[in-house]
């Protein structure tokens, strides 16, 4: 087969995203009776692959890197590493991934790293010290060496470079003049400082940190000097409904996670989109809200499986 008779790899725009993706309004009586209107943003429709937040975080880095291979970064169960993984296959690029926790080597696959390696992502284990230092630059030469990576594109845990930051300005564009205040949990930081600097200046961020520790604000003015040199936007982070930390799901917000998906009959993704709704109706009935706002909450993922 000659060079010309070879198909052309597909691109991100081949994979039809949907965008701008859809927003809807609930009718929901609990802010509704504040004189607070809610409108979802559903990036959870903008690819049944690469869900909510991937999307706008990936597809700028899928195009920086031209066809070379992707190395990333996450825990066990990282929607991350799951989206990278897809979008290899969808792609036709190859991927590695660079998983926190040598134990889990010889093990069997949980079901998040077994769709990974489905998706024909190659996963490298390695152990929580190593792992707490890959931003290191000799610590990740040895581990693009290792992983058998070098000279691959290589995107952080998470997901969250400047090409991630600047690619989330979409997601602010999107909303500019729709609403009052947009709101969107908060992991990395990374969708929110994109958010933030896209959206109008009469128009508010708010980020809902899903991790204990507070250390949000600060990563989130650093991704944005990264990103566009200044900070931008007007944005806040919320640091009280992490619920105990990272991937912590009480009963009470299972709860109110189900009742939310009865109502309006959207899928609730426990980790992130729960507290950022449980958190909007949280300050809601605190009147932290004037009436007459306008929210849009940014549902930025799906359940998963
Ligand atoms: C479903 C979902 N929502 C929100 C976030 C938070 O995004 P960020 O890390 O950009 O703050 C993540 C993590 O990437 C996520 O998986």
């Amino acid at each position: 087969m000659s060079d010309n008779d070879r198909v052309p790899r597909p691109t991100t725009a081949d994979l039809r995203p949907r965008l701008p993706s859809p927003l809807t309004e609930i009718d929901d009586d609990r802010f509704a009776r504040h004189g607070v209107r809610v409108l979802l943003k559903r990036d959870d429709l903008i690819h049944p692959d690469l869900v909510g937040n991937k999307w706008r975080k990936l597809a700028p880095n899928l195009q920086e890197a031209h066809g070379r291979p992707i190395v990333t970064f996450g825990g066990a169960y990282s929607n991350h590493l799951r989206a990278t993984a897809a979008a290899g296959r969808l792609l036709d690029v190859p991927t590695v991934g660079i998983v926190r926790g040598d134990e889990l080597a010889g093990r069997p696959l949980n079901p998040s790293l077994a769709r990974c390696t489905a998706d024909g992502m190659r996963l490298h284990f390695v152990d929580r010290s190593t792992y707490r230092r890959k931003s290191d630059p000799a610590t990740l030469t040895g581990l693009l060496d290792a992983a058998g990576a070098r000279g691959a594109h290589v995107v952080p845990e998470g997901g969250s470079n400047s090409l991630a930051v600047r690619g989330c300005t979409a997601l602010g564009h999107e909303l500019r003049g729709r609403a009052d205040v947009v709101a969107l949990a908060c992991g990395t930081g990374g969708t929110l400082a994109g958010l933030a600097a896209g959206l109008a200046p009469d128009q508010r961020a708010l980020g809902v940190a899903v991790l204990k520790g507070g250390f949000l604000t600060a990563e989130v003015r650093a991704l944005q000097e990264a990103a566009f040199g200044g900070v931008r936007g007007t944005w806040h982070v919320a640091d009280d409904f992490h619920f105990g930390g990272y991937a912590r799901v009480p009963a009470e917000l299972t709860a109110f996670a189900a009742d939310f998906e009865d109502r309006h009959g959207v899928p609730v993704e426990p980790l992130y989109v729960a507290k950022t709704l449980y958190a909007l109706l949280a300050l809601t009935e605190s009147g932290t809200f004037p009436r007459g706002t306008t929210i849009a909450a940014v549902v930025t993922g799906a359940p998963w499986p």
